[in-house]
């Protein structure tokens, strides 16, 4: 069974892109994962960074990313998303013999906020309240994410910053929600309202929360860390606030070894990594999350 896993939160800048990139080579480069990313942000610092400048302006100029999809999909589901996925990508290489990773991404564009509205208007069209017409949006993408079932071992999907529908879409497919958080003075109240709204949404959701940008010796921090994991499950690991994590965003030309792309990051991918692996081994196996659109 495939799993699908969102890294969201509705807040921004907290490495909801980093944990989504460390979790995608961790997964399937040290874990032999077949891993999809789906990038889900009009930003598509994702894409950008898994693909290389070059090949994600020919995804963006052939429209072929996820909003143009979407498009497609919006209102029939038998649209073939393979044209959409972009095989192979990451500047990472692997030691002569060892198995090749399966990591691809469907690709974001600059365009995707203006095809989610393009969605909103066709579905007006035919919705008799605005509520109706988000709810179809949302299962859309929804469908469309779960539609991958058994390609993959793992979907991964980077959620925007915000609740867009196309967020919501995301969270409604996904059996798994990671929320990275940067502990600061207002991580606890944001951490607990998404966690209850996510649950309110479908009380078996499985919900962990990811301290990142941890900083060495900080009490101020390490307080509010205790607090928020007396409240919530955390996934087990803290990420330390590290150049060469935030050096690994950069798409290189010249692949490099894993654990010369994240420098002294390395160690932080293996530990997500494990950590999300012993996660899935814990989470009880449930059904597909409903995905019908209620009789309008
Ligand atoms: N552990 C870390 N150590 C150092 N820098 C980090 C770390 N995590 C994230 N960063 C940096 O913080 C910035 C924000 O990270 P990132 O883009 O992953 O956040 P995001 O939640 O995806 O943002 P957005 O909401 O805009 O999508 C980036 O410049 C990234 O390189
Ligand atoms: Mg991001």
């Amino acid at each position: 069974m495939t799993k699908y896993i969102a890294v969201s939160n509705r807040r921004g800048g907290v490495g909801k892109t980093t944990t989504t990139m460390m979790l995608a080579y961790g997964l399937a480069v040290l874990g032999y994962q077949r891993v999809l990313v789906i990038d889900l942000d009009a930003q598509a610092s994702t894409s950008i960074t898994l693909m290389g400048h070059e090949r994600w302006r020919l995804a963006r100029d052939h429209s072929k990313t996820v909003g143009d999809l979407l498009i497609e999909m919006f209102g029939d589901d038998h649209v073939d998303v393979t044209p959409f996925i972009a095989p192979q990508v990451g500047d990472v290489h692997i030691m002569p013999g060892a198995r090749r990773p399966i990591l691809d991404v469907i690709p974001s564009s600059f365009e995707l906020d203006n095809r989610e509205r393009e969605m909103l208007i066709m579905g007006g069209a035919s919705g008799p309240t605005i509520d109706a017409v988000f709810d179809k949006l949302q299962l859309s993408v929804a469908r469309l994410i779960r539609s991958l079932e058994g390609h993959y071992d793992i979907v991964l999907m980077d959620c925007p910053p915000g609740l867009s529908n196309v967020a919501w879409g995301a969270i409604r497919a996904a059996d798994h929600v990671l929320i990275p958080y940067v502990p600061d003075a207002t991580a606890e109240d944001n951490v607990g309202w998404f966690t209850r709204r996510l649950l309110d949404l479908d009380p078996a959701k499985q919900v962990r929360v990811l301290a990142n940008r941890v900083r060495p010796n900080s009490a101020f921090q390490a307080g509010i860390i205790d607090s928020i994991a007396n409240r919530h499950t955390s996934l087990g690991l803290q990420m330390p606030i590290r150049a060469a994590i935030a050096g690994a965003l950069e798409f290189r030309t010249h692949s490099q070894p894993i654990r010369s792309k994240f420098g002294d990051g390395a160690v932080v991918v293996e530990r997500l990594m494990s950590c999300m692996l012993e996660w899935f081994e814990q989470s009880t196996t449930r059904r597909a999350p409903a995905l019908e659109e209620e009789r309008l």
